[in-house]
């Protein structure tokens, strides 16, 4: 008989905002690994256990070099950035480390907690706005996209004025379909940034010090840092922001629990990355050499494909894990990965979500959505989750 057995796609769409797409509930769950078809027809391996995955974004074995041949792209548009010089995201040490350290004093707890008042204030503004102009409003376009932006503009020295730019240019590098699209979307805002870092009489904040440095970075890899960082320091933590507020909304018990209690916050935004696990096609990986898990090799040159939807779904270690519980500890979820790569703006992300979310439950407290939520358009499987607009209401 002939073995007519295709693997699954991946990655799937979601069909709920923050649930996992359906398919992966298909997938066996008694396997360390699952063999999954890539958009170009290829396999790669899924990792579904939480344990197999933080084992294995530590091992050295396992390579994010995009370079590398046989790399496991999931989508065209993937592909087509292996052609441009990759950023620290996608590198192994000891490159990789030579372009994270500079940055990482930028981004520890106790700087990023010298942030508070700033973020506070650009907070208040943009909801002091948002009141004003409505109701309704968009939540994306008013508040949960401009916050972060605002924020990581300050940090690295951005000048948020050109924000309608940049914020055009980072959609479309992160979410078109035409590959050629994105790509000349990178290509624009690295000829911006390197404008910028270029310019003494306009260098500022954290990229403006690293290129007036008695030893300054190469500038190819600091605008490659550079682009890293304002997007993702930007579309991440909107999509969280708008995400959270649709998933709170439907769980008004949650809602009430932070309203009535707001020295939760901390704990619901730790519970809320894990159960919206928005970056959940994060954790690309070729292997370099064979590797045993659970009894199964992955074979060298062999793509893994690690998607944080699931693992933070992990009922061996989130009892529950489909409950949204905003009273649960949940600190240990790999929404921001893990090893090298984890997130170098978790902390910024962490304080941003907590200071958004609290004034949001805070200052309106009748905040509803304008339209049913299976109205609102879903996006497509190979880029960060969350809703491109989002039309709420408030009031009687
Ligand atoms: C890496 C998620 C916010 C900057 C990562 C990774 C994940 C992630 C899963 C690991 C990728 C991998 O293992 O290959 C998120 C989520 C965020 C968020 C869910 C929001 C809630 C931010 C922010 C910034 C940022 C605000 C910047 C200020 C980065 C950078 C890396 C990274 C630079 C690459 C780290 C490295 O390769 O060493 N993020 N992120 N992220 N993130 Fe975030």
């Amino acid at each position: 008989m002939t073995d007519t057995f295709t693997p699954p796609p991946y990655p799937q769409a979601r069909t709920c905002p923050y649930d996992p797409p359906p398919g992966y509930r298909t997938l066996p769950r008694d396997e360390p690994l699952v063999r999954v078809t890539l958009y170009d027809g290829r396999a790669a391996w899924l990792v579904p256990h939480y344990d197999d995955a933080r084992k294995l974004l530590a091992d050295p074995r396992l390579s994010s070099d995009r370079r590398r041949d046989g790399f496991p792209a999931l989508s065209r548009r993937f592909e087509a950035f292996r052609l441009r010089p990759p950023a620290f995201i996608g590198l192994d040490p000891p490159d990789h480390g030579a372009r994270r350290r500079p940055l990482i004093p930028d981004f520890t707890v106790r700087r990023v907690a010298g942030m508070r008042a700033e973020i506070e204030a650009i907070v208040a503004e943009f909801l002091d706005r948002m009141l004003a102009a409505g109701p309704p409003a968009d939540l994306v376009e008013d508040f949960a996209l401009p916050v972060p932006s605002m924020v990581i503009c300050r940090l690295l020295g951005v000048p948020y004025d050109d924000h309608a730019f940049f914020q055009d240019a980072s959609r479309r590098l992160l979410r078109s379909d035409d590959p050629d699209v994105s790509v000349a979307a990178r290509d624009e805002l690295a000829a911006y940034l390197r404008a910028l870092i270029e310019d003494p009489e306009r260098r500022a904040g954290l990229l403006g010090r690293l290129a007036a440095a008695d030893d300054p970075p190469d500038t190819d890899d600091l605008v490659s840092s550079a682009i890293l960082l304002l997007v993702a320091g930007h579309e991440t933590t909107a999509s969280m922001i708008a995400l959270s507020v649709i998933a709170l909304l439907d769980h008004p018990d949650q809602m009430a629990a932070l309203r009535d209690d707001p020295d939760l916050m901390p704990a619901a935004v730790e519970e809320l990355l894990r159960y919206l696990s928005i970056a959940d096609i994060a954790g690309i990986r070729i292997a370099r050499e064979d590797i045993e898990i659970g009894g199964r090799t992955i074979r060298a040159g062999e793509g893994v494909v690690i998607p944080n939807s699931l693992v933070n779904r992990d009922g061996d270690v989130f009892a529950d894990p489909d409950v949204l519980d905003v009273h649960r500890s949940a600190r240990h979820h790999l929404a921001f990965g893990y090893g090298v790569h984890q997130c170098l703006g978790q902390n910024l992300a962490r304080l941003e979500l907590q200071i958004a979310l609290s004034a949001l439950i805070r200052r309106v407290p009748t905040l509803r959505l304008e339209v049913p939520r299976d109205e609102l358009p879903q996006r497509g499987p190979t880029t960060i989750q969350g809703v491109n607009a989002l039309p709420i209401t408030w009031g009687a």
